[in-house]
């Protein structure tokens, strides 16, 4: 049976990252809700647990607690901040409002640490760690002892050994936290005993059963972008279900230099039924006119939905529905009130408007790199596995205002010297594309007047892509491009460089 850590979710705004540390040790885990069933919980067969951390104060009433039965299935626990002060908490401890700044930490604290204790093994004796709580631990519980403080606070760290229960106000899973990695490997291999041997070709040979098993002798639908979480799901669907499966590609025209064929060429190797929709013609008349970024947006999103809808009607009734939702949509999902910035449009949100019996999604405990570490697995080519995020609506929000077919092929031909020049370059950067402009301006050409388009390059480097730095790309490769694409490309004359990051700009256009 495969090794599982369960981490119980508590509501911190780390808690994804403790995940994938654990995974990146070799250790499968999943988060699940702190109101999980004990029961649930241990049909799991969890090598361990970990409590996250959490907004609320243990000793509120209505705050989230433990069933306190997990304290007695004989397996270790590790409580990280809310988590930490839950044990105390629960064990008979002493949880209070910290009553003065010194014991209320947050940010980088120089902490010190009792090296004879398995959790803190091989690290040094002080370190510093990244704090963020304003509740105290003012008695620990019994058969537990103090293996770790900072000069504010005398209870930083807690263990009772024999029991396996640890605990630490501070949140080993953020890079701040100078030896936080070591730290969660010591709880998975020092206390859990964990082997580590969790692999991506496991997986894979597990999802592929498990969706051979689910849909049987059904057909299965999926609505392939050509992005990385779609194209990959499709692949393992066809490894799984081969001809079964019906892949629909909606070609909306919006798509980069040569996009649509490397989708359809990648897919060729599979024996499944692949339709390749061009309805960029569809696209363009609806979008005629139309210059406001939503409104483009929003007639993108339905009229993908009815191609996609026709398409899947020609098919006839469909058993599943796939979709490549992965680990972060499911943990973030239900996450906010946020304001919306941009109405983002991918192949979600089909469900409504096609005859299905029910959805599969097979990629829905991975992370990003998880998916694209499959994808190789699957033997997809790099180009599709290690993509940048492209947006649903494509081109068409990367064209500023108007959309014609010559802009689109202006922008296609400027984009792939750009992304070409920047990938030969090696450069540190997560995204980059070219943006047309609505903007023309006189320039001078041979011995020629031109009245042309102004193209702006964007590049930023970020994790997350909620917030990003523009990249400071060489001069010389900007002006390699600069020069290239007013020589090769046609209608284009001036080149800029976006030098905002987000916020306050965000990293499209439109
Ligand atoms: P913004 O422009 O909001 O973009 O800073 C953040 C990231 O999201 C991508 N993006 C989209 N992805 N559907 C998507 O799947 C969309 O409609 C969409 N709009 C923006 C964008 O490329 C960047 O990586």
């Amino acid at each position: 049976m495969r090794e599982n850590v369960v981490i119980l979710d508590f509501g911190g705004q780390y808690n994804e990252l403790i995940a994938r540390r654990v995974r990146e040790a070799g250790v499968y885990c999943e988060v699940v809700p702190y109101t999980t069933s004990l029961e649930k919980i241990k049909a799991y067969a969890p090598i361990g647990i970990i409590f996250t951390g959490g907004p609320n104060s243990v000793y509120l009433p209505g705050s989230p607690q433990a069933d306190p039965d997990l304290f007695r299935l004989g397996v270790p626990v590790l409580g990280i901040c809310y988590g930490c002060q839950l044990i105390a908490h629960s064990l008979g401890g002493r949880v209070t409002e910290a009553q003065d700044d010194s014991a209320r930490e947050y940010g980088k604290t120089v902490t010190y640490f009792d090296t004879t204790c398995p959790l803190f093994k091989g690290i040094p004796e002080k370190s510093v760690t990244w704090m963020s709580h304003g509740d105290y631990m003012e008695r620990v519980p019994e058969g537990f002892k103090l293996v770790s403080h900072s000069d504010a606070c005398p209870n930083v760290g807690i263990a009772d050994e024999a029991r396996g229960f640890y605990g630490v106000q501070f949140h080993p899973e953020v890079n701040h936290t100078e030896f936080g990695k070591q730290m969660l490997r010591n709880f998975l291999f020092e206390i859990c005993r964990a082997k580590g041997d969790w692999r991506m070709s496991d997986y894979k040979n597990e999802a592929i059963s498990a969706v051979r098993e689910k849909v049987g002798g059904g057909k299965v639908l999926l609505a392939l972008s050509g992005g990385v979480d779609s194209s990959v799901a499709a692949a393992l669907l066809a490894e799984a279900v081969g001809d079964q499966l019906t892949c629909v590609f909606v070609d909306h025209g919006f798509m980069r230099l040569n996009e649509g064929d490397e989708v359809e060429q990648a897919f060729s190797k599979w024996n499944l039924n692949f339709v390749r929709v061009d309805a960029e013609e569809r696209f363009l008349s609806k979008l005629k006119g139309v210059e406001e970024p939503e409104r483009k947006r929003k007639i993108i999103g339905e009229e993908f939905i009815r191609v996609f809808e026709a398409e899947a009607k020609k098919i006839g009734k469909v058993d599943f529905l796939a979709q490549g939702t992965i680990y972060p949509d499911v943990i973030e999902s239900g996450a906010g009130n946020a304001a919306v910035i941009k109405s983002h449009h991918n192949v979600g949100g089909l469900p409504d408007y096609v005859d299905f019996k029910e959805i599969i999604e097979p990629l829905r405990m991975l992370f990003k790199d998880e998916v694209r570490q499959l994808g190789r697995e699957l033997g997809l080519p790099e180009y599709l596995v290690s993509r940048q995020p492209f947006p649903g609506p494509g081109l068409a929000i990367r064209v500023i205002g108007e959309l014609t077919k010559e802009k689109l092929d202006t922008l296609r031909r400027a984009d792939f010297i750009f992304r070409d020049e920047v990938a030969k370059a090696d450069c540190e950067a997560s995204q980059y594309f070219a943006v047309l402009t609505n903007t023309r301006s006189v320039g001078v050409m041979g011995d020629g007047r031109t009245y042309d388009y102004t193209l702006a390059l964007r590049c930023v480097t970020t994790s997350d892509f909620m917030t990003a730095e523009w990249t400071r790309l060489p001069y010389d490769l900007l002006d390699r491009v600069s020069t290239r694409i007013v020589n090769e490309v046609a209608g284009v004359n001036r080149i800029v460089y976006d030098i905002t990051s987000k916020p306050p700009a965000t990293i499209e256009w439109e």
